[in-house]
């Protein structure tokens, strides 16, 4: 059954089929409810003004005593975030909340995202989200790109290297399992907080026929940074202190500004010394086309977090996006 219009179309879901079709054959057509399901009509809870509650309880569905209207139920609600899409949910509930008597405000389908999005946020919602595209939903590897299930790097006791890879991505070449691959796994680093990384590599440290240990947002954090730096400080070594020095203070009598505590590298918005770092100014060379974007994104999070400068780190995305 279609509750959700095709790509593209401009009809919303119609929220009192979605009703008759899932609903009503237990809280019934009048939205009366009959012996253990509870009432729609005239239920305060459908129609109260903060939807929290009413959003949750249709997506993760809900069990256990409830006292509705002076009656005590104790059934069982079931889950709808996996039979119909945040669309039909915010349809729906829009139907219950202004039929019968009911009369509360419509809710949209940003608001049942909004709500959905923890569940996102759990290691399996995120892999099939971020990772399942090339790694496949089961773990099994596609084409090009390496199986995790039953992935030795994966199910390591140390997990510093496999954590590293999700941040900072990798390519070359690479034996999982006696196959050889030589594809690019994609960087994370500022798409995901390390607390979402920590949920993707616990989830598949332990999901398929893995079985190791969960890890913990502080060892992200400590792997992480600490891998990214590096490689921002190798190129930072390679292209750049001949002028700005190893100390990041700079020189020449002050021709080479300083970069230690400079108030531009440390500034919320890295755009400005991302459009000399790709345009050059002055003496100041342009690394557009000598560096890549993920070469410059890394090597910007060095120097805003190296010599006791403090800013967050810079995206490949953000480098890219500069004009
Ligand atoms: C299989 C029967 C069943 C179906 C189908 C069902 N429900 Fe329920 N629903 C229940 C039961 C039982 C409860 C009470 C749960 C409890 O006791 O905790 C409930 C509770 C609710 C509540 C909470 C009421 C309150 O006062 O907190 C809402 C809202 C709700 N259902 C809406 C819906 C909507 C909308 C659908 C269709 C998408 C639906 N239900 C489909 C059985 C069902
Ligand atoms: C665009 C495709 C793509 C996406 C999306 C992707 N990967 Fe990868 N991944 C790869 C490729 C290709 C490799 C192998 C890279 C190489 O050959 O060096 C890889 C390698 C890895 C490895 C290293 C395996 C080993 O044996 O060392 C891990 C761990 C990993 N990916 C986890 C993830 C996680 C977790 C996600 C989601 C957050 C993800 N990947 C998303 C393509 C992808
Ligand atoms: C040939 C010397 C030279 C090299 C090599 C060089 N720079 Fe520069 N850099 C300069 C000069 C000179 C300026 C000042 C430009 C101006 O404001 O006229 C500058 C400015 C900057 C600024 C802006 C500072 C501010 O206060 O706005 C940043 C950031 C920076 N450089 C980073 C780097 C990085 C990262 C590298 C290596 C990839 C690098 N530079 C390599 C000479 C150099």
């Amino acid at each position: 059954m279609h509750f959700s219009p095709q790509a593209g179309a401009a009809t919303p879901p119609d929220g009192k089929a979605i009703f008759v079709a899932k609903c009503s054959a237990c809280h019934q057509a009048t939205g009366l409810g009959n012996g253990p399901y509870p009432p729609l009509a005239g239920n305060p809870d459908v129609t109260a003004s903060d939807t929290a509650a009413l959003i949750t309880t249709l997506l993760h569905g809900r069990s256990g005593p409830i006292t509705i209207l002076g009656h005590a139920y104790s059934g069982s609600m079931p889950a709808w975030r996996d039979q119909l899409s945040n669309a039909d949910i915010a349809a729906v509930l829009t139907y219950v909340r202004s039929a019968w008597t009911n009369k509360a405000a419509s809710i949209t389908e940003d608001q049942v995202a909004a709500a959905a999005a923890p569940v996102a946020a759990s290691g399996a919602g995120l892999f099939a989200a971020k990772c399942a595209t090339c790694h496949g939903a089961g773990g099994q590897g596609t084409s090009g790109v390496p199986p995790l299930d039953g992935n030795a790097d994966v199910t390591a006791a140390d997990t510093k290297s496999m954590i590293a890879t999700i941040v900072n991505g990798r390519t070359g070449s690479l034996t999982v399992g006696g196959a050889t691959f030589n594809g690019k796994m994609p960087t994370w680093k500022g798409q995901l907080s390390n607390a979402d990384i920590a949920a993707i590599a616990t989830f598949v440290r332990g999901a398929w026929d893995n079985k190791a240990s969960g890890v913990t947002e502080q060892q992200v954090a400590a792997a992480g940074p600490g891998v990214a730096s590096s490689v921002g400080q190798s190129i930072y070594a390679a292209k750049c202190t001949a002028c700005h020095q190893a100390t990041g203070k700079g020189g020449g009598g002050g021709i080479f500004p300083a970069l230690a505590n400079n108030p531009h590298v440390n500034a919320a918005d890295p755009t400005p010394i991302l459009t000399t770092i790709e345009h050059g100014k002055g003496v100041m060379p342009s690394w557009k086309g000598q560096l890549s974007a993920a070469d410059i994104a890394a090597v910007v999070t060095y120097i805003r977090s190296a010599w006791g400068n403090k800013a967050d780190v810079v995206t490949e995305s953000m480098v890219s996006a500069i004009k």
